[in-house]
């Protein structure tokens, strides 16, 4: 495609017209919306994107281009509403556009979004010393990036600083973001082949949960003369859909990795601010890591916004001598911070995690009887608070799902490291009322789709 100045000018324009306008675009201008998303998609961002999630774009006649939302509702452009079972894959916990983190956001854009990076941003330690209070333990200290895959990329790197040693320990099925070292903790194929060679240190996979597995493969690391830097693994596996490790994994670990001289490094990316049940997926079981990372819904839904949470002596490597070692431009910005800290407000202040705990188990109950009801459909149902996974027989039973829920206006989507599992996962502050017709809608579809078998 030729370059062309002037026409780009002419595009931009013409859509900040639109941006700018509160009210909801007339139909005819909405058609237009559709059409060109759809063609900038196939032409010019992933068109591959456009034909895989077929099953939850189409509605009708006229693709779903969403536009507005608010809670755990959103409207398309052409205005028609959906209720958000997916909470954008758990970036959502306090819902869409939630009042009090966009007002604090406005605030802060109209003082200044960013800071100059050379004096001191008063919101950045507001942000981390909130995060100490909050944390688990004698967590103290924290650093700030955009997404969870940085917040990967530091911990990680913080762990090998600390610890002075290469090797990784991780679980298949993990999801820990796909920049080169995140993914190289990853516990898929599909995602670490194609690039060919990834983090040059050892990693070792071993099955989620098995804390024998671990302990084993640290035994095995000491007699070899392998370091090993951190044992990297979520609370509860999210991409994998809800998986909840027995009992005594967490504890274990915890013990393994502190006799080996090894850090333990929480991924709360998507468990962390109560998801699950808890503030942090690991107080399920009482444990202190030593690193927690955590994005997502720190932001509120409306900034994005990662951390890595550690202990003062752990963070003394990205102090000194050189506190310049870990750093990022825009990542941490004070639009961010101020949406975090509006967010931390909410969620303490409402205590979500115990909303999470009781509408999660509400909700797991009702899907566990339809998937005793529908057993050729369902292989299981797993997860805690409102991290919920049904795991279908086969992928294609889980997308017939997906879209004769789409259809009825419920949004669910698949997840990354397992093919036949679609997650439950709406914003905290979904009421019953939506959480009902959700279900309905889902006793529907299963229906419709039993009778396709
Ligand atoms: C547990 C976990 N870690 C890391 C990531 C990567 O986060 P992001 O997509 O914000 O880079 C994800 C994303 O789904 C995740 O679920």
């Amino acid at each position: 495609m030729p370059q062309n100045l002037n026409a780009a000018q002419e595009y931009a324009a013409k859509w900040l017209e639109i941006i700018k306008k509160p009210e909801q675009p007339p139909e005819e201008l909405g058609k237009w919306i559709i059409e060109e998303s759809m063609h900038n998609f196939a032409e010019h961002f992933n068109k591959g994107w456009l034909d895989y999630r077929k099953s939850v774009t189409q509605a009708g006649q006229w693709a779903a281009t969403e536009w507005t939302g608010h809670g755990a509702t959103f409207e398309d452009v052409l205005g028609r509403k959906y209720i958000d079972f997916l909470g954008g894959f758990g970036m959502m916990d306090l819902g869409w556009s939630h009042p009090e983190v966009v007002a604090a956001v406005q605030a802060q854009l109209l003082r200044t979004p960013m800071p100059s990076q050379e004096l001191i941003d008063p919101l950045r330690g507001v942000l981390a010393k909130l995060l100490a209070d909050i944390s688990p333990g004698d967590l103290k200290y924290a650093w700030f990036a955009a997404s969870g895959t940085e917040s990967i990329e530091a911990a990680i790197k913080l762990a090998k600083v600390y610890t002075q040693k290469p090797a990784f320990i991780v679980a298949v099925k993990a999801f820990h973001g796909k920049t080169m070292g995140a993914l190289s903790m990853m516990g898929k194929a599909d995602y670490r082949v194609p690039p060919g060679v990834l983090y040059g240190g050892p990693v070792y996979h071993v099955p989620f949960g098995d804390a024998a597995a671990v302990e084993q493969q640290l035994e095995i690391c000491e007699k070899i003369g392998v370091g090993v830097a951190g044992v990297l693994m979520e609370p509860i596996q999210g991409e994998a859909g809800g998986i909840v490790p027995p009992d005594d994994f967490w504890p274990r670990i915890r013990e393994a990795t502190k006799k080996h001289g090894t850090l333990l490094i929480a991924d709360e990316v998507q468990t962390g601010l109560g998801r699950t049940g808890k503030l942090w997926g690991v107080d399920h079981w009482n444990v202190v890591p030593d690193i927690i990372a955590v994005a997502k819904s720190l932001g509120g839904g409306v900034m994005p916004i990662c951390a890595v949470i550690t202990t003062e002596e752990i963070f003394q490597s990205f102090m000194y001598p050189n506190p310049f070692l870990q750093t990022t431009t825009t990542g941490g910005g004070a639009l961010a911070c101020s949406a975090a800290i509006a967010a931390i407000n909410v969620t303490v202040r409402d205590r979500l995690w115990e909303v999470a705990e009781e509408k999660g188990n509400y909700i797991l109950a009702k899907v566990q009887a339809l998937a005793e009801k529908y057993p050729q459909i369902y292989k299981g149902v797993t997860g805690k608070g409102l991290l919920i996974g049904q795991h279908f027989q086969t992928p294609e039973l889980g997308g017939a799902v997906a879209a004769a829920l789409f259809k009825r206006g419920v949004l669910v989507a698949g997840t990354l490291t397992s093919a036949q599992t679609i997650r439950i996962e709406p914003p905290l502050v979904i009421t019953y009322d939506e959480i009902n017709q959700g279900l309905a809608a889902l006793q529907e579809a299963l229906a419709d789709v039993a009778q396709e078998m």
